[in-house]
């Protein structure tokens, strides 16, 4: 995907023309001035920390209405040991590539459970391209299928509830009649309200009922958990920051309430049974009603505000008009926990996590029992942070976890070149961080807090997952081609390359086993790309094949037996002679590195939010924004998109999608 170089502007504000391709590379917009180096604990028996880590409990309730069913599910013994001296995946690999469609390894299958405009609300209007409405959009699926999380009901693998994140829109592939336009800025700034608010109500998140029957998945119509939430949804703000005069608008004097999230990349489960939804690049809904940038509080700056690139939700809505509202835009970025099971609950924004660009939340529950969340701030330059509970959980009453994620403490990653690594606390006992007026206010600047401390600028973080058996943690760095710019021209070990186009991974261990210590080791997992391309610097194990190799890891997932899978994005036919997919990741003996080409998407499509059931027979993942160009220099539209995946009628466009995939005959996946 082409980066425009930037020029500077005044402040930090920066300018790029819209790239035809997608919002990925303005996640890659840097906007971190500092100088900074660029560089099976007591738990209940029934609960093993494993399934604890992956949300494998059964729950047959929510939170807010008093869960209190809790049972393992799907404790089979584990039949594949990930450090067994060879490979823990077991498939055919699917050979790399880059079609229309999408491919899944022999003696699978994979079938398409929720397309974009489907119906999640009972009276939803069927999908109908022609004539989007925000009306009909509230109530039907949203776009770009993001973070998936399944929630067993009575601890079944065939029945359950499943949430998405809808991360943003590609009004270009979208709506018809827009193509004529040259760039996708233009096509965005220039869209008239009612596409506009149709755009937001694709937004937020889907709750939907899912089920298997004759060995394959359907949502289940008019069931009591269906729930759409979106950037109008009632939502309460609880921890340090709440209330705070920064949070404060003239809609909400008291702070504590706001409507909707925005840009909800990937997420979380929690082991108390809620979703973890994670704000990313809300600044892409922020503008400046044509104020000079000057005139925007400067602690704006540090997350990107305002931008000439945002979607233009600020016309039609003042409070997305910094000029106007300041403070709401203090209200996004942050970590938004929702009780999955009762769709009449508020969504909570959890203060206490910090507010960036957070990809994902990485949870473990530590030896001590506390809560630890792993978070990667999604830009270039930004930094690796973790979140520990003040408590530990609740493990005989679930309910009482409810505010768990109230009180902890926010920490951000120095990673030293001897592979050792420091968790710098973000509090105000540090003399380093006494401008800041209270806790508050450094959670909502965790960034410039961060800058302060001294934290490792990274090659933009995405999804972190931990290993609960071994408590490796692993860590996905996308890509940074930047690292030679701004300033920022030293490299370091755990960001080697000057150019990083491919990305790469890194594994931590923390010191002692203990998630809440405040040091750990680290060493490099993998640096993607082309392992027989000298230039790229690619460390993939030497048993990795031709197709098992690949590029700019994004979402990660460890199942139940221990293994990593990753979900990319970034590959192209240009770039990589990929699409994006699913890879399983060996990261024991010998064949530690070694990657094989399970998924692959269709093409334009990033692949995001891999998730298993508890009895490891299904894994579902969302394709997201199939049908954009492959060529950065073309802009694929409504009536040009480059696949029309997955319904291929004329007249329809590219629909992301949420995939089930089987295991022809039954069986768990990759073994
Ligand atoms: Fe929304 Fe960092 O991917
Ligand atoms: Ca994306
Ligand atoms: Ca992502
Ligand atoms: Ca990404």
């Amino acid at each position: 995907m082409m980066t425009i170089p930037f020029k500077h502007k005044s402040q930090q504000q920066r300018q790029t023309d819209f790239p035809s391709s997608p919002l990925d590379d303005e996640e890659d917009i840097p906007s971190n001035p500092s100088h900074n180096s660029t560089l099976n604990a007591v738990i209940e028996q029934r609960l093993s920390r494993r399934d604890m880590m992956q949300g494998l409990i059964a729950v047959t309730g929510g939170v807010a209405t008093g869960l209190s069913a809790v049972s393992v599910t799907g404790c089979d013994q584990v039949q594949v040991s990930p450090s067994a001296d060879f490979p823990s995946f077991r498939f055919p690999e699917v050979v790399a590539g880059v079609d229309e469609t999408h491919h899944v390894a022999d003696g699978y299958r994979a079938d398409v459970l929720i397309r974009w405009g489907d119906r999640v609300l009972e009276g939803a209007p069927p999908f109908d391209p022609e004539n989007p409405t925000a009306d009909g959009q509230a109530q039907q699926f949203g776009y770009n299928n993001d973070f998936l999380g399944y929630f067993p009901i009575d601890g079944r693998s065939d029945h359950g509830v499943l949430v998405v994140n809808h991360e943003y829109t590609n009004d270009e592939l979208m709506y018809p009649g827009l193509g004529s336009r040259k760039t996708r800025k233009q096509v965005i700034r220039g869209l008239p309200e009612p596409l506009v608010r149709a755009s937001m109500q694709a937004h937020g998140g889907s709750v939907v009922e899912i089920k298997r029957s004759g060995g394959l998945w359907s949502v289940v119509e008019g069931s009591r958990f269906a729930r759409r939430i979106t950037p109008e949804t009632e939502m309460r703000l609880s921890g340090p920051a709440a209330g705070h005069e920064l949070m404060q608008t003239n809609a909400d004097p008291t702070g504590r309430n706001v409507l909707g999230m925005v840009n909800n990349c990937a997420g979380g489960v929690t082991p108390w049974g809620t979703w973890l939804t994670c704000e990313e690049n809300f600044n892409f809904y922020f503008e400046s009603g044509g104020k000079n940038v000057a005139d925007v509080p400067t602690t704006l700056h540090r997350y990107g505000i305002p931008t000439s690139k945002a979607y233009p939700w600020g016309k039609f809505e003042t409070r997305f008009d910094v000029s106007h509202e300041p403070n709401e835009a203090h209200r996004f970025g942050w970590v938004v926990e929702i009780d999955p099971f009762e769709p009449s609950s508020k969504p909570v924004k959890r203060t206490a996590l910090g507010r960036f660009k957070h990809e994902g939340a990485g949870g473990v529950v530590n030896r001590d029992n506390r809560y630890v969340i792993y978070q990667g701030d999604d830009e270039r330059f930004e930094y690796v942070y973790k979140f520990v509970s003040r408590d530990p959980i609740d493990l005989k009453d679930l309910k009482n976890n409810r505010d768990l994620l109230d009180h902890g403490t926010l920490y951000v990653a120095r990673f030293n070149d001897d592979g050792s690594g420091q968790w710098l606390a973000l509090v105000r006992s540090d003399p380093r961080l006494n401008h800041f007026q209270d806790q508050g206010e450094i959670l909502i600047n965790a960034r410039s807090a961060s800058d302060v401390l001294g934290a490792t600028k990274m090659d933009r973080p995405e999804d972190i997952d931990v290993n609960p058996e071994t408590n490796r943690v692993y860590v996905m760095l996308t890509k940074n081609k930047e690292r030679s710019k701004h300033g920022d021209k030293i490299t370091n070990a755990s960001n080697p390359r000057s150019k990083n186009a491919f990305g790469h991974i890194i594994e931590m261990t923390p010191d002692d086993d203990n998630h809440a210590a405040e040091t750990f080791s680290w060493e490099m997992l993998v640096r993607c790309g082309d392992p027989e391309k000298p230039d790229v610097g690619a460390t993939f194990n030497p048993l990795t094949s031709k197709h098992g190799w690949f590029a700019n890891p994004d979402n990660c997932v460890v199942d139940k037996f221990g293994r990593l899978w990753i979900a990319t994005d970034g590959n192209t036919k240009r770039k990589t002679g990929r699409s994006d997919g699913l890879w399983g990741l060996e990261t024991e003996g010998s064949v530690r590195g070694m990657g094989r080409l399970f998924f692959r998407c269709p093409v334009g499509a990033e692949l995001c939010g891999p998730c298993f059931t508890p009895d490891l027979e299904t894994a579902f993942v969302a394709v997201q924004h199939p049908g954009e160009s492959d060529d950065p220099r073309v802009l694929a539209t409504f009536e040009a998109p480059a696949t029309r995946w997955p319904d291929f009628a004329d007249g329809v466009p590219p629909r992301p999608s949420v995939v089930a995939i089987t295991r022809k005959g039954g069986g768990k996946i990759g073994t």
